[in-house]
């Protein structure tokens, strides 16, 4: 496994790091929780030794099982990276209104953006809990509240961190202007990392986000770099996914669009993929990796078996010829979208697309 420095910070992480959102048993369908702490040992035991997780992520449920992950065995937490976000609140109707959703057992809820000082302490004194853990490696905000001044929170994060309970600082979802405000209240110490989605279907990073992080030396650690799965050729046109799996609302998961991605990766991936002895989704992270800015992948693993196979992704390195011969067939991939609203551009649309 490879492993990079995030940022200007100290912190080491793996090229490949683990994904916790679908493990929540939110947004994504029912999750068995055994399953998914094999999933978890799997990662680690493959070189996977960060995992990125979120309260929001099965309102609690996935911070609760990395932390019986992190206590089930002695010496665990050491071994492992833990990041998690705060600033999506699903018990309190204060901050800016984001989405409504319904959590695992069916019941509605809904969620706002909120980084308001008092609100960011509760979290992570919750998170801690939830996680068994006396210090977060990485404390990121989730989405930028448009009801809270930036430097606020960031003045909130940076008391936590004086205490002890954080040991760096990121945000997520964020723009250059909004990491420039977030750098700007923190002063000395680096803001560590931006969360933004990218993939070979979702590069809009690239105009400014990359950018900009290269600039400041700010880490990049993107989401979704399989597009949900549809990155992998296992989300096949006739896959039927589950009644709450919420990729069915996803435009690019209509049959159309699976059938058009799928012969895509058939025709520029599965070439390279047989050279390199890989499966069609460690070609992509190989190529999301090491992609300009890019300082790793956080990949969602549902089974033991595709953690130890995102994992293995961490050691394949692809030729320039092969990188560019993926960027290259994906500029003749046409999906059929919806036009994006005027109001947010592009940008705001795939935005929405990949909220998570
Ligand atoms: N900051 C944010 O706003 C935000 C938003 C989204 C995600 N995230 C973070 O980024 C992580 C990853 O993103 P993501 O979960 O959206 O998408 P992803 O990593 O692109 O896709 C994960 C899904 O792909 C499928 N998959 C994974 N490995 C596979 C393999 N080896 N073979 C076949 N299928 C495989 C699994 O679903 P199936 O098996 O069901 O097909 C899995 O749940 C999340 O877990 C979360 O930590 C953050």
């Amino acid at each position: 496994m490879r492993t990079r420095k995030l940022g200007r910070t100290e912190l080491e992480i793996p090229v490949i790091c683990f994904g916790a959102w679908a493990i929540g048993g939110w947004w994504w369908g029912a999750a068995d929780d055994e399953q998914s702490l094999a999933a978890l040992g799997a990662a680690l035991e493959s070189g996977t030794n960060a995992i990125d997780t979120a309260p929001v992520y099965g309102f609690g449920h996935s911070e609760e099982l990395v932390g019986r992950f992190l206590a089930a065995e002695r010496g665990r937490r050491e071994r492992v990276i833990v990041m998690t976000k705060a600033g999506l609140r699903w018990d309190t109707d204060e901050g800016q209104p984001f989405f409504e959703t319904k959590d695992g057992a069916g019941r509605s809820r809904r969620i706002f953006r909120n980084s308001r000082p008092a609100s960011l302490r509760a979290e992570v004194e919750a998170s801690l809990g939830r996680l068994g853990i006396e210090r977060i490696d990485l404390l990121q905000v989730h989405w930028p509240d448009g009801t809270t001044p930036i430097d606020e929170s960031m003045g909130a994060l940076l008391e936590l961190r004086g205490e002890g309970k954080i040991r760096e600082i990121g945000v997520s979802n964020f723009s250059p202007g909004q990491m420039a405000e977030a750098q700007a209240a923190l002063g000395q110490v680096p803001l560590a990392s931006d969360q933004p989605p990218y993939n070979l279907l979702e590069r809009a990073s690239e105009e400014d986000v990359l950018p900009h992080a290269i600039e400041q030396g700010i880490g990049i650690v993107v989401y979704s770099p399989l597009h949900q799965g549809l990155l992998t050729g296992r989300v096949t046109a006739d896959r039927v996914l589950a009644e709450d799996d919420g990729r069915r609302k996803k435009p690019t998961f209509s049959q159309e669009n699976r059938r058009r991605v799928n012969a895509f990766l058939e025709a520029t991936v599965a070439p390279i993929a047989e050279t390199q002895e890989a499966s069609l989704g460690q070609v992509l992270l190989a190529w999301t990796v090491d992609q300009p800015g890019i300082t790793a992948a956080l990949v969602g693993a549902r089974t033991a078996d595709q953690a130890r196979e995102n994992a293995a992704a961490g050691s394949l390195q692809l030729s320039a010829v092969e990188l560019a011969a993926i960027r290259a067939g994906a500029l003749n991939l046409e999906l059929e979208l919806p036009r994006p609203k005027a109001v947010g551009g592009l940008r705001g649309f795939i935005k929405r697309l990949a909220r998570g």
